[in-house]
């Protein structure tokens, strides 16, 4: 075989479909977010402002959360290690999953190397511990409990987008007696769209399902203390295990489930995917524990108020240009374009004429046809920021001739 020739080939295909991603060279700057300085690939630099972290409160910069990685880098040095059996469990990687329980109402936690592998290794696991296991996945599911799922070595059902008859309906096809577990999310992060917990939480209960509900985009963001969407809305208890990531609202890095203690210690002794690696630098267990804390406090809540408020003149703007926002209700402000090659034109005239940095978002991770640019207001930005970024947006729309005054739903 022709190696390069091959290699040549996969990726101009991606070029060909206007598809092919490149690195956006950013360094953030500490105490400025969302400003950072962009190096073009000439070497130049310029200021910028981020407009589609997820980072989505500023929590990578907060004092409190350096200070604790600070303190834990002085005191215990920079990797940890080992794997969590062997040497690489600290009282910080402790005190992190004791936080995490807290937050979700559950017994236990247990923390892997990111959201990514949390949901990969613990759905692919689960055949080993539910003998005849049926998982039940909604189709919009993340790439990454796609994976778990289909290295999980049983029956799968993919039911319709937050399609709750759907979901009844091939429930209702299967045995009775078989063991179940229904996966899906509370905010899908590209539409900014929210599942239907409590009516999945019902039909867990009439077919004695489990449930398994990842929150990546919604912890730290919703709830009183940044529980999710399922604490707002008093449903913690109904789920059997949360997936949540510690890279987003709470500014660090890694990931983890809470369930109950006895699904976290088979969990914790069954699957590879946590087992067989090096568990996070204490640095950065120290710092996400107490981004969570602190995301617990008036202070969260705070935030959280001011993210929703940003997000909501965003969107109320932008609409009020005409332009065809994705509206769910969330914190995420994504701007329909449905063409990769227009998404990808806008992105580079925003960062290249405005200063203004948002990546497009092109297949596979959105439908063809589907293409958007992906907003995510935060506390940190400032009022002149949002408005700069509408003017900006006017202008291209304009200078585009794209469509203006639809909605998309
Ligand atoms: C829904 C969902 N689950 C899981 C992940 C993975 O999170 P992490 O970045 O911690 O691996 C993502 C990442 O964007 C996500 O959107």
């Amino acid at each position: 075989m022709d190696y390069s020739a091959a290699l040549d080939q996969a990726i101009d295909k991606l070029h060909e479909e206007g598809r092919y991603r490149t690195f956006i060279d950013i360094e953030r700057r500490n105490g400025a977010f969302p400003r950072a300085i962009w190096t073009r690939p000439d070497g130049s630099q310029s200021e910028i402002t981020v407009w589609c972290g997820n980072d989505y409160l500023g929590m990578g910069q907060h004092p409190v959360v350096l200070s604790a990685m600070h303190e834990a880098l002085d005191a215990t040095g920079a990797g940890s290690g080992g794997t969590r059996n062997i040497s690489g469990t600290t009282v910080y990687h402790k005190k992190l999953e004791a936080e995490l329980a807290d937050l979700h109402g559950k017994e236990a936690a247990l923390v892997f190397s990111s959201a990514y592998i949390a949901n990969d290794a613990t759905l692919s696991t689960l055949r080993k511990l539910f003998p005849g296991l049926i998982i039940y996945s909604d189709a919009l599911n993340h790439a990454s409990m796609i994976e778990g799922i289909k290295r999980f070595d049983g029956a799968k059902r993919i039911f319709r987008h937050n399609d709750v008859a759907h979901l009844r309906e091939l429930l209702a096809a299967d045995d009775p007696d078989a063991p179940k577990l229904i996966a899906f999310e509370s905010i899908y992060s590209m539409d900014g769209d929210f599942g239907p917990i409590e009516a999945i939480c019902d039909l867990a209960d009439e077919f004695n399902a489990l449930t398994y509900l990842d929150e990546v985009h919604a912890v730290g963001m919703y709830g009183p203390r940044g529980g999710g969407v399922a604490e707002r809305d008093g449903l913690a208890h109904r789920i059997d295990m949360f997936n949540g990531t510690l890279g987003k609202a709470f500014g660090v890095f890694g990931g983890y489930i809470a369930a109950s203690a006895k699904m976290v210690d088979a969990i914790r002794s069954y699957a590879p995917g946590f087992i067989f690696t090096t568990s996070l630098p204490p640095a950065v267990a120290a710092g996400a524990a107490a981004s969570i804390a602190l995301l617990k406090t008036a202070e969260g809540q705070e935030l959280r108020d001011k993210q929703q408020l940003y997000a909501r003149i965003l969107k109320m703007r932008l609409r009020g240009l005409g332009m065809p926002i994705m509206d769910h209700g969330s914190h995420i402000v994504p701007v329909h374009v449905g063409h990769p090659v227009h998404c990808k034109a806008l992105s580079d005239m925003l960062l290249a004429d405005f200063g203004i940095y948002v990546q497009p978002i092109n297949f596979p991770t959105v439908p063809r046809g589907t293409e958007r640019l992906r907003f995510t207001p935060s506390p940190v930005h400032t009022t002149g920021e949002i408005d700069a970024l509408v003017r900006a947006m006017d202008a291209l729309w304009s200078q585009c001739k794209l469509n203006r005054s639809s909605n998309v739903a």
